[in-house]
């Protein structure tokens, strides 16, 4: 037997049902702050992914050559996609450009629960404003997303300039260790490294930069930094828009072309993969021939907030009808089920020549009502509505049945 590739996922019809309800319901919610939808290709030049993270990345992708040689990469991610095309579509573009997507990504990693090598991005990015308005908005309509979807969550916001400022004598390679340690909650790590490169008088003021939870803590730390104006400003936006956060300097970001704000949304119960969303100011524009544009975006790991929302019933209930018929009835099936299809009624309808009986078992099982033509309803030019679960049944006219259908 053939089976799915490793870290791949199959979707049986429940599932994606339930995906596309919370999809539409950030789609919606996107729309509404003016966010516009786009799409890149699944794969793309590797170089556009290893420009700013080096080559250290190929081994977390999926990286192939096509038959003429050029060697191409399977997305990891989204932004790195947007800001390309942003350089591409250049100056035709109102700034600043509002863009969303929701569009399947590729990681080559350890598959586990809710770590998949397929897995499915909704995300923002808010191009050429470069203010505390735009922050604040990029994180309010991330966090939204995530109401809008019913999961519980806390979200983080950091600034890269609170660690760029405490670690500015350290070389580029240990900033970079440093980091990493730190995105990977691992402080004692990043301690040990410390002490390792001979900055022992930083481990202290790192301990208490990660446990800062106030701007006034962060700043008694690291001393007021010239960003300090603009990220009070985006704060007390965030503050005035009633918007619940935690204030945690230790946000470090796994990839390399964040610059300022970042934020991270934690779910609840969902283990060690429990990051739903990542996001936060970066430059990207310049790596790929256009102009140094600030920017600012998030993705939502969709996956991981279907994981998080689990199975139950959340979807609105719609009731389901089918049409049973008797020999006699038969031909007017379609034709019937076309009436209520048209008034946005889920209806469905025999197709395997099964008998009365076995069609009324089938009913029971799959749908709420049962819509009767045998004989008397052909001649009367009525049906006969029943309720699957009642039990009750009573004759009406094509156009009373929807309404009742319409209204229950
Ligand atoms: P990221 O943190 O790498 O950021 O990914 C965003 C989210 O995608 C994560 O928080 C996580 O929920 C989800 N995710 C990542 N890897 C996997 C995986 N293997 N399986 C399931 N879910 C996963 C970015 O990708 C940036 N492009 C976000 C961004 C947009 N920054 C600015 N604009």
């Amino acid at each position: 037997m053939i089976q799915k590739p490793r870290g791949t996922r199959d979707m049986l019809p429940d599932e994606m049902e339930r995906r596309r309800e919370i999809e539409a319901r950030m789609r919606g919610q996107a729309r509404l702050y003016g966010f516009q939808e786009i799409a890149t290709p699944v794969f793309e030049e590797l170089e556009l992914f290893t420009i700013r993270s080096g080559e250290g990345i190929i081994s977390e992708m999926y990286v192939f050559e096509d038959k003429s040689g050029r060697s191409l990469a399977l997305r990891p991610e989204l932004t790195a996609p947007a800001l390309r095309m942003y350089v591409e579509e250049g100056r035709s573009l109102n700034k600043p450009v509002k863009w969303c997507y929701f569009s399947d990504c590729f990681r080559y990693e350890r598959p586990q629960k809710g770590r998949y090598r397929q897995f499915w991005q909704f995300g923002a990015e808010l191009i050429g404003a470069d203010t505390a308005m735009g922050d604040a908005e990029v994180i309010i309509l991330g966090y939204d997303l995530l109401k809008t979807a019913g999961v519980k969550f806390v979200l983080r916001i950091g600034h890269l300039s609170f660690m760029r400022t405490l670690l500015a004598d350290l070389t580029d390679e240990d900033k970079k260790k440093i980091r990493a340690f730190l995105d990977k909650r691992e402080e004692n790590a990043a301690i040990n490294h410390l002490r390792d490169i001979d900055f022992d008088h930083l481990c202290e003021p790192l301990v208490r930069l990660c446990g800062a939870r106030t701007l006034d803590e962060v700043f008694a730390v690291i001393g007021e930094i010239p960003e300090a104006a603009r990220i009070r400003e985006m704060f007390s936006i965030l503050d005035l828009s009633e918007i619940p956060y935690e204030i945690n300097p230790a946000i470090a970001r796994g990839l390399d072309y964040y610059t300022g704000m970042v934020f991270e949304c934690f779910a609840e119960g969902l283990g060690a993969e429990n990051q739903i969303l990542g996001g936060g100011a970066y430059r990207l524009a310049h790596l790929f021939g256009g102009e140094d544009t600030p920017s600012a975006g998030f993705a939502i790991g969709f996956d991981r907030v279907m994981v998080a929302l689990g199975e139950e019933s959340w979807i609105p209930w719609q009731p389901k009808v089918m049409i049973v018929t008797t020999n006699e009835g038969r031909n007017r099936a379609l034709y019937i089920a076309g009436e209520f299809r048209m008034n946005g009624i889920i209806t469905e309808t025999d197709l395997m020549n099964r008998s009365f009986s076995a069609q009324m078992k089938a009913a029971g099982k799959n749908a709420d009502y049962a819509i009767i033509i045998g004989k008397d309803e052909v001649a009367a030019g009525i049906i006969t509505l029943k309720d699957m679960k009642a039990g009750t049944q009573e004759k009406l006219t094509v156009p009373e049945a929807i309404r009742k259908l319409s209204s229950a």
